[in-house]
């Protein structure tokens, strides 16, 4: 059903529409919203739109099974309200249950921005590490650094052996002047995103990683190499199941047909490397039972991650919001009250004249400030609905509702702040060696 007036898809809708058609994100708001019983505002508000494979995390969440979330921040600059929302919903899974994971990626600042590992661990701390214990990330997820972090490294080594270098030229874009170790990065994110599948961390499960849309080269190229990585491909087609092995020793094969036997398909075929269950679609369960036997032979077993995608907020100024300007974005290190002035200057869907606003209304979907409201400075739903309405019908008018909406951020900062120098404190808790 329609609503007549919607509040949460008026902002730039259809810009997105094309990654659904052109790159085969999934609609988050359509198949997976209607199924979360305490959503997230950025998920009820259809700021998360798209996703991939999040079905076998909200699986895994509703019976109670391990799942993981994890995402990377590269320490490049000053931190602002887009990864404001990746650390959001990353605590939004841990507090869901899930395991969660922050990578500070400063072997990609320093490979692929030239920032020098000092200015890497300083800006991670400082901009990146220190915000999301401020915003609640608890103690038993795991925050690190990659330059840090040897298993990690050691299986981007091991994905680096089934990425191809075509492949990855064309997909990032690179040429013979490309740095080597800017090429190992993204190996290096993969490994990241794989990471809390290995055994240490309990094995092979959902892991979701919340991200730009900017990001989904990876995550494509990721799901692609957790496949390649795996001793069996386990498919549903028409009326069976069918188990491919790729290079499998003939010990682990038999563990597979024994395994499947032991669980109750009695009607499983084996020809040579290739297992068939005829009769069933139980794909899902098949491919999870393959993968345990995988890993009790030594292999990783790896299941293609999941990721969700968040529209990117528009700038103060109208456009893309960029560091590079800074009257476009709000940084979390603001000063509170120069934040406030930003968007008292910031563009809204305001008319040319008073008079005018009154007669048509002024234009939420395109105001800057709606924006900031609707994915940071409000909580209830009911009060944005009335501004939508309100604004819509020119009964508000835009002087009082960006004094409002800056009074707001001032707050805003100044209590994320404080939290932020306290946090300070825990980051030994967080196995932070400042
Ligand atoms: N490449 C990402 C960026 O440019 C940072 C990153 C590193 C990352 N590892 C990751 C993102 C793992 C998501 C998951 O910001
Ligand atoms: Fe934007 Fe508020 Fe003006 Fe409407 S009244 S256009 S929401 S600033």
């Amino acid at each position: 059903m329609e609503l007549k007036i919607d509040p949460w898809g008026a902002v730039h809708v259809d810009d997105y529409s094309k990654l659904f058609d052109e790159f085969g994100i999934s609609d988050f708001v359509k198949e997976i919203l209607p199924q979360i019983d305490n959503p997230h505002r950025y998920m009820k508000r259809k700021i998360i739109f798209g996703h991939r494979n999040y079905d076998s995390v909200l699986k895994a969440m509703k019976e109670e099974k391990s799942f993981a979330v994890m995402s990377g921040f590269m320490p490049s600059g000053r931190a602002h309200f887009g990864h404001l929302m990746v650390m959001n919903e990353i605590i939004w899974h841990q507090q869901q249950g899930g395991d969660a994971f922050m990578a500070i990626a400063d072997m990609e600042a320093h490979a692929v921005r030239g920032i020098s590992w000092a200015r890497c661990r300083d800006l991670g701390i400082r901009e990146y590490i220190t915000s999301i214990i401020a915003l609640g990330f608890k103690p038993n997820g795991h925050i690190y650094f990659q330059s840090d972090n040897f298993d990690m490294r050691n299986l981007s080594f091991e994905l680096a052996a089934e990425a191809r270098f075509s492949e990855v030229s064309a997909i990032y874009g690179f040429s013979g002047e490309t740095n080597i170790a800017h090429m190992e990065c993204t190996t290096i994110q993969s490994a990241d995103i794989l990471q809390p599948q290995l055994k240490k961390y309990g094995g092979p499960k959902p892991v979701v990683i919340p991200v730009g849309s900017d990001q989904d080269a990876h995550i494509r190229l990721t799901r692609d190499l957790a496949y390649r990585m795996r001793k069996f491909l386990v498919e549903q087609r028409d009326n069976y199941v069918s188990i491919r092995g790729k290079a499998a020793e003939p010990a682990l094969i038999s563990s597979v047909v024994e395994a499947l036997k032991g669980a109750g398909y009695d009607k499983v075929r084996q020809y040579e490397e290739h297992i068939d269950i005829p009769g069933t679609t139980d794909v899902s369960s098949i491919d999870d039972l393959v993968s345990g036997i995988e890993v009790s032979h030594g292999e990783l077993g790896f299941m293609p991650p999941a990721s969700i995608y968040h529209r990117f907020m528009t700038g103060l100024t109208g456009g893309k919001m960029s560091s590079s300007k800074p009257e476009s974005h709000i940084a979390l290190t603001e000063d509170p009250k120069e934040a406030a002035k930003k968007l008292m200057r910031a563009i809204t869907g305001g008319r040319q004249s008073l008079a005018e606003q009154k007669r048509l209304g002024g234009e939420p979907e395109k105001c800057s400030i709606y924006e900031f409201l609707l994915f940071h400075l409000s909580e209830e739903d009911k009060e944005m609905q009335e501004l939508f309405e309100e604004c819509k019908s020119g009964e508000m008018l835009c002087g009082a509702c960006k004094k409002a909406a800056a009074e707001r951020i001032e707050i805003f900062l100044k209590d994320f702040q404080k939290e932020k120098a306290a946090a300070v404190e825990k980051l030994p808790d967080f196995g932070i060696k400042v």
